[in-house]
């Protein structure tokens, strides 16, 4: 595959990725994402087929699929389909999944999809700028003309400029065993690769904590280069929620 250690940092990690969702209320969730995008999925056409080509745990696929829409889920690393597999089996939603990466999309379809998302903070797993380009190629090639291309990040303008280095969650119960994860940032400027520590603290009873780290690498990006990468790909912004306070932002592009 690429040459890209967040395939290996994300397969690692897989078990506890779910741990950070644990306590949302995962079909709340779905709805949210579903309602931010209705309009888009509601102009569909029958039999329209949609991407997610970063489906991760599987959350936003799954609702894709419980909406009745004919989503394919695809994701660079093996143990992230896993999850994406388990979570669509757990709620009696199947679908196909493929461990791809962006870049293996066109050797692996045409142009082919009405909607491709990219959604969760995924794009900013990037090698670099000149590494986005190429994967926003490749999801601009899968997908057909006219067709529309979702993808959503957090806010690396307010990142950057808080310059926060560390949160902490409360406790968190998943299974049998209770957590408390903190995020510590080892934030670079924009476009310069930087990662983020996350540490578990796993409570299994009152006398034993264990301390399990993981570490996640990625490029922020400004909002406004972003933009302009976008462009260069052809791609048309149809809508963009980017606001300088706000944590996320989401921008629909046409091809
Ligand atoms: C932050 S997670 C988001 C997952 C899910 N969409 C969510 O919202 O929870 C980022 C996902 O992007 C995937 N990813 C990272 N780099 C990728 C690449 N080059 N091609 C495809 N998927 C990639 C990771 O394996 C991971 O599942």
């Amino acid at each position: 595959m690429d040459n890209n250690n967040v395939e290996k940092q994300y397969n690692s990690m897989s078990h506890f990725y779910n741990v950070l969702y644990s306590g949302c209320d995962m079909k709340e969730y779905e709805n949210t994402f579903i309602n931010e995008y209705e309009d888009l999925l509601n102009s569909l056409p029958v039999n329209g087929k949609v991407l997610d080509s970063s489906c991760g745990n599987g959350i936003q696929a799954t609702a894709l699929k419980r909406n009745g829409i004919n989503v394919i889920g695809t994701d660079i690393s093996e143990e992230m389909i896993n999850l994406t597999q388990q979570y669509s089996k757990d709620n009696n939603l199947l679908f196909p999944t493929k461990q791809l990466s962006w870049q293996q999309l066109p050797n692996n379809f045409g142009d082919d999809f009405d909607i491709v998302f990219c959604c969760g903070n995924s794009i900013c797993h990037s090698i670099d700028k000149e590494d986005m380009l190429n994967n926003i190629k490749s999801l601009y090639r899968v997908t057909k003309n006219g067709g529309k291309i979702v993808i959503d990040t957090r806010n690396w303008d307010k990142v950057i400029k808080e310059n926060i280095r560390f949160t902490t969650s409360d406790v968190k119960k998943y299974i049998d065993k209770k957590y408390v994860f903190t995020y510590i940032w080892n934030l670079n400027s924009f476009d310069e690769r930087s990662n983020v520590e996350i540490l578990f603290i796993e409570i299994t009873n009152d006398k034993e904590t264990k301390c399990i780290p993981f570490k996640l690498d990625f490029t922020p990006f400004k909002h406004d280069e972003f933009i302009s990468r976008l462009r260069d790909c052809g791609l048309k912004t149809v809508k963009d929620n980017f606001q300088l306070n706000n944590d996320m932002y989401s921008i629909i592009l046409e091809k």
